[in-house]
């Protein structure tokens, strides 16, 4: 089993290149279908949870060829089943996309239900009731849901949660409905907004992406694109707080400052020094103080940061508290992360952390995505070695994170028997 042998205590030093977000390439890879032509997709970033879309859309007919690493072309004139299904699929959350993608079109689709990383009892009962109002019909039996109609209209839907899926699979499901849907309360997160510039490049009538309220007027095809995916503001934010935990010094490059800013103004918040220029934010690590942090909605402060800053604020001097208001169920790494010596308690949604000067080297495993990384974070800055099991989650959107890491002057390898793991521990005494 694939694991990370890391040797902690190093600041971590130099430039750092942001591959293209997973979040906005999943949605706009299932989107891709909607047209009868061809789409080129660049920036698309090279992990499993994209590789695992990309072999759905081959699964249901789509044409699709990976002209380089992060170039595809795709081509959704040949879609010969509007069932979505299959060991692989069932585990990323992104495979509900193909329900607003196919209802847009063909006015039906079974996809088996979502799954995704345990943070929480994620529901889909907004997507459920926004399909409802534009006209379909919605079951769910077997593990997998259908939705259907003759006839899909627009609608006015007022989502009770600003969910990001939800948001995205009606507005789909309405660029190729009749007639205008007006969503309220829409997420406002920037792969929300760029699954609406990859839909308008494709003829679609979307406005107001970005804000609580997106109006949709419904066309009746969609064309060609060529389109490149945003730079992903997660695994920029994780390398900026690799940066604060470890001391270290770097430069994230091929980012956009403006979706970084909850994090940048947290890590000024704590002592660290963040410089922005164009696409480049830099942080250089100062001593850390505590801090109250409440993850929120885009422009909050996000969840999918909130291990990430516990991991950071584990190390600064006083108490800090993090509250976790998006996911019910997010704090199941602090298990691992008080192994490795720190002092943090959870208390329902809230993690009391009183800081200390250093965690030590421990044998963890990654619980999901986003934690995963952070706890390799903690073990980069970590006294003494250790192991980070479970990896297949952390590279379910991280691309290259060891390898990237190692440029930074990390020592990590990526070991897959205990052979490898005892060359590494040589090598580091
Ligand atoms: C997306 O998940 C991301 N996943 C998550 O990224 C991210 O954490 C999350 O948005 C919040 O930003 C993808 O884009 C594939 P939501 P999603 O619908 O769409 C509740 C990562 O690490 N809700 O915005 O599933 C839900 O329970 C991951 O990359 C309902 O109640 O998130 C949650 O409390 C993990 N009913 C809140 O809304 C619904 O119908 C936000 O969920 C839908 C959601």
């Amino acid at each position: 089993m694939e694991q990370y042998a890391i040797n902690g205590g190093n600041p971590l030093v130099g430039e750092v290149e942001i591959g293209g977000a997973k979040n906005a390439a999943l949605p706009i890879l299932a989107a891709s279908l909607m047209t009868d032509e061809s789409v080129l997709i660049d920036n698309m970033p090279d992990v499993r949870d994209t590789n695992i879309l990309l072999e759905a859309l081959q699964g249901i007919g789509v044409q699709v060829e990976r002209l380089d690493r992060h170039t595809v072309r795709t081509h959704g004139a040949f879609v010969n089943s509007l069932v979505v299904e299959g060991d692989s699929v069932k585990k990323i959350r992104g495979s509900y996309y193909f329900l607003g993608a196919l209802l847009g079109k063909y006015r039906e689709a079974t996809v088996v239900l979502p799954g995704g990383c345990d943070i929480g009892c994620r529901a889909i009962d907004q997507h459920i009731k926004g399909f409802k109002a534009l006209g379909a019909e919605v079951t769910i039996a077997h593990g997998m849901i259908t939705a259907r109609t003759q006839h899909l209209a627009g609608s006015h839907i007022y989502l009770d949660v600003a969910s990001v899926g939800a948001t995205i699979n009606i507005m789909m499901a309405a660029v190729l409905a009749d007639g205008r849907t007006i969503i309220e309360n829409a997420a406002k997160e920037p792969h929300v907004v760029d699954l609406a510039n990859f839909l308008n490049s494709m003829g679609a009538n979307i406005k107001g992406a970005g804000t609580d309220v997106v109006r949709i007027r419904g066309v009746e095809k969609l064309h060609r694109t060529e389109y490149t995916i945003i730079p992903d503001q997660i695994e920029a934010g994780t390398y900026m707080f690799a940066a604060a935990a470890t001391g270290g010094d770097i430069t994230v490059k091929n980012v956009i400052p403006k979706h970084l800013e909850s994090v940048s103004a947290k890590l000024t918040e704590i002592g660290c020094r963040v410089q922005e220029a164009d696409d480049i934010v830099r942080v250089v690590a100062g001593p850390l103080h505590h801090t109250h942090v409440k993850t929120f909605f885009y422009p909050g402060f996000p969840t999918d940061m909130q291990p990430q800053i516990v991991v950071t604020l584990g190390l600064a001097q006083g108490t800090s508290i993090v509250t976790e208001s998006v996911f019910e169920n997010r704090f199941r790494y602090v298990e691992a992360l008080v192994r490795m010596g720190a002092s943090i308690r959870v208390e329902g949604n809230t993690a009391i952390i009183d800081g200390i000067s250093r965690y030590t080297g421990a044998s963890i495993n990654a619980p999901d995505l986003r934690a995963g990384a952070a706890l390799v974070i903690a073990a980069l800055a970590a006294e003494g070695f250790s192991s980070v099991d479970d990896i297949r989650y952390i590279e379910r959107g991280y691309e290259d994170f060891h390898l990237k890491l190692q440029k930074l002057g990390a020592q990590i390898a990526k070991v897959d028997s205990e052979r490898e793991l005892q060359k590494f521990k040589l090598k580091i005494s």
